[in-house]
Formats: structure tokens, sequence, C-alpha cells
């Protein structure tokens, strides 16, 4: 799993998730700003990690209607032509990518007539596009929406079923 928070240690929604899944077996954490503070992607060792796992999840907050900044680098550095995609470039073909994610806004926000007018799947597109692109089988999105409100209880429920998405599509990939 990569996680991606700035800020983790003041993340109420982030962290509830990550302690779920970290329940899962099999599951390995990987935490990309602890790893990368300064932005220094070491692209060898995250193919290294992206090859050992059948199933890719990746983990944030929703930041300007995409994934925090260390993302797009950590894309732009790990998913090389030749080995992600282009001639020769199949490193990744048939894994599982799910993108698990968190939102201010609430469900209501993320429809055409809401204000943020569109919905979280369009505003996807380029993780989807980019799955598809490195041959990566596209999971439906894994959003908890609306994680403003102080309701600790509707996190944890949001772990559990974290933790059971996780679990299917484990058993669904392992050979
Ligand atoms: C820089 C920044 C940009 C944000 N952009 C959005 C956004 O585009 N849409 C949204 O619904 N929430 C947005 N938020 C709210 C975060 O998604 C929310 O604070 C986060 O999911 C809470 O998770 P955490 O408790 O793990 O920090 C933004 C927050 C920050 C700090």
């Amino acid at each position: 799993m990569l996680l991606a928070h700035p800020t983790l240690h003041r993340s109420r929604a982030n962290a509830t998730l990550i302690d779920a899944a970290r329940g899962v077996e099999g599951v390995t954490v990987h935490d990309l700003y602890d790893c990368y503070p300064d932005f220094d992607v070491d692209a060898e060792r995250e193919q290294a990690l992206l090859s050992a796992h059948p199933l890719i999840v990746l983990q944030f907050p929703f930041y300007w209607y995409s994934a925090p900044a260390l993302v797009k680098q950590w894309m732009d550095l790990v998913l090389e032509f030749g080995w992600a995609y282009g001639p020769g470039g199949r490193a990744l073909e048939g894994k599982t990518m799910l993108c698990a994610l968190t939102t201010g806004g609430g469900e209501a926000a993320y429809q055409p007539d809401g204000v943020n007018r569109f919905t979280i799947p369009e505003l996807l597109r380029p993780f989807e596009q980019t799955a598809h692109l490195c041959k990566l089988r596209w999971a439906d999105p894994f959003v908890v929406h609306g994680v403003h409100r102080d309701d600790p209880q509707a996190l944890l429920d949001a772990g559990r079923r974290y933790a059971d998405r996780i679990r299917a599509l484990s058993a669904e990939v392992s050979p």
C-alpha cells in the first residue's frame, strides 16, 4: 500500500484507514512522505516494491481534486517508459490498482449539480488512464466523504469497510 499524506501526524481520516489496513494479512504499508520528505523518490526501490505486489493501493487525502504533490512526483519518476509502458514496458501488466481517498466535501458535493460539479470517478480519470496505459486493472475507488465531521465512529466503520475491500481484492488477485 502506498500512503501519501504530507502531515500524517495531524490526520484523522487517513490515520484511521491506514490503521485498519495494517490489520489485513499480507499488507505492506509504504509511507511515501516518510520515505521521501525531500521528494527524492528512489525509482528503483519503488519499482522493486511494485513488482513484488499484485495489488497496489494508493491511499491519500483528496487535495485540489487530486492527490498530494508527492504522488505526482512518484508517478513521474517511477512509471518509466520501457518499464511501465511503451515498448517492453510490461512490469505492471495484470496487477490491480485501487485508489483510496478521503474528501472534505460531502458526497452530494461531488455530483453534477453539486458545488464540485464532477463525480470522484470523473476527477480520477488521469489516474484511471495512467493505470490503463500501464496495463493495470482499475478497481472502483474507495472513497470516504465528509471526513471533517467529528464522527469517530463513522471513520472506524469506514476503516472496517476499507479492510474488507482490501481483503476481497487481495483474494481476487492472489495466484
Ligand atoms: C491543500 C488541501 C487541499 C484540499 N482539497 C480538497 C478538495 O479538492 N476536495 C475536498 O473534498 N477536500 C479537500 N481538502 C480536504 C481534505 O481532503 C481533508 O482535509 C482530508 O481528506 C482529511 O483527511 P485526514 O484527516 O487524513 O487529514 C483539502 C485539504 C487541503 C489541506
